[in-house]
């Protein structure tokens, strides 16, 4: 009996482990649905700090703008996401970012970007003709 016990205890050990463990990964990639207001419609980075920036990224057919987001190593990004036309995908692979970019709506996400590298941004919702070249990328050095 006592060995079943112990098993038991395993089995919901391993459970509570899995569980933390689903929760700490998603935490990375929570998007958060920010107030609509016109001014994210206008593509921009702002520098917030030497490693904090925001950048208000423009889906539309068939680009994202900024296509070139330039920071150090180290950098902390909130990405604030729309779209001017169609929905689109917004996608970081290497991140776990999984966005979508709608019309007349703000989704926000963070990421940390402690590695140097080029990181492909990229539209994984068709949109049209354009949507397999729909791309922008994020440059870390
Ligand atoms: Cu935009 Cu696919």
């Amino acid at each position: 009996e006592g060995k079943a016990i112990g098993m038991t205890a395993i089995v919901i050990m391993l459970f509570l482990f899995s569980l933390l463990y689903v929760t700490g990964k998603q935490k990375t990639d929570v998007v958060e649905c920010v107030p609509y207001d016109k001014a994210y419609t206008t593509p921009r980075i702002n520098q917030i700090d030497d490693k904090t920036y925001q950048v208000f990224a423009v889906a539309k057919m068939w680009n994202f703008e900024p296509s070139q987001i330039y920071i150090p190593v180290g950098s902390e990004v909130d990405f604030y996401l729309t779209s001017t036309d169609v929905v689109h995908g917004f996608n970081i692979a290497e991140k776990n970012v999984n966005m979508m970019a709608v019309y007349g709506g703000i989704n926000k996400t963070t990421v940390k970007f402690t590695e140097p590298g080029v990181y492909k941004i990229t539209c994984h919702e068709y949109c049209g003709i354009g949507h397999q070249n729909m791309q922008a990328e994020v440059i870390v050095n």
